[in-house]
């Protein structure tokens, strides 16, 4: 079993990546854990705040680090990633040398109404990764256009095709896992 933190880009209710990461969490039942991480608590990021970190962000950095991986599952806001993300991002590299992010094999979804279906403000969320050290699954990369009744009451996809894209994309999730798990493990070992 594999312990994923989920870090959901909207709070809101009724949101459709809300539903998005239910219906993974229900799909991959077996094989991952998902641990929904509370963001609308966090504080707007100040790093006055870091000499006496806010205990919401001590909590969220603690679920970052129990994590085997982190998935990220956002809308795009104005072809970037929501201000709630990146200030959950900013506030789990800090204070600095205490990035908890560091090494975590992740990996990044998202879905809109519109046809782009995320495509751009993953593409920033990807490099933003890319300093903090998560080590990115890099396909199949999921742009997920949500239409009326594609995910039922039950947080069941209810398109076959769809629902097998997903199931492909959760077996490569969890192999990717398990790589980047061994090769930190070696890693930590050489270093040792
Ligand atoms: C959006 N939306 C949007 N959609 C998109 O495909 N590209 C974009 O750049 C934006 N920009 C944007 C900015 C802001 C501030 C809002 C509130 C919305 C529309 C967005 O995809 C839609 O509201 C989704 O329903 C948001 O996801 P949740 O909150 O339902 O998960």
């Amino acid at each position: 079993m594999r312990n994923v933190a989920v870090f959901v880009g909207s709070l809101r209710n009724g949101s459709i990546n809300q539903k998005l990461a239910k219906a993974l969490a229900k799909l991959g039942r077996g094989q991952f854990a998902f641990t929904f991480v509370e963001l609308g608590d966090l504080p707007m990021f100040n790093q006055d705040l870091e000499a006496n970190l806010p205990s919401s962000v001590v909590r969220m950095k603690e679920e970052i680090v129990a994590a085997d991986a982190v998935l990220f599952v956002t809308p795009e806001h104005n072809r970037s990633i929501p201000a709630v993300l990146k200030n959950a991002i900013d506030w789990g590299t800090r204070p600095w040398g205490q990035n908890s992010w560091a090494g975590k094999p992740g990996s990044i979804i998202g879905t809109s109404p519109g046809n782009v279906g995320t495509a751009a403000g993953q593409a920033h969320l990807r490099s933003v990764m890319t300093v903090l050290d998560v080590v990115l699954l890099g396909q199949p990369e999921v742009y997920f256009v949500t239409t009326p009744g594609l995910i039922d009451d039950n947080d069941d996809i209810t398109d076959d095709a769809t629902r097998q894209f997903l199931e492909g994309y959760l077996a490569r999730f969890a192999t990717w896992i398990d790589q980047v798990t061994q090769y930190e493990e070696k890693v930590r070992q050489k270093v040792a």
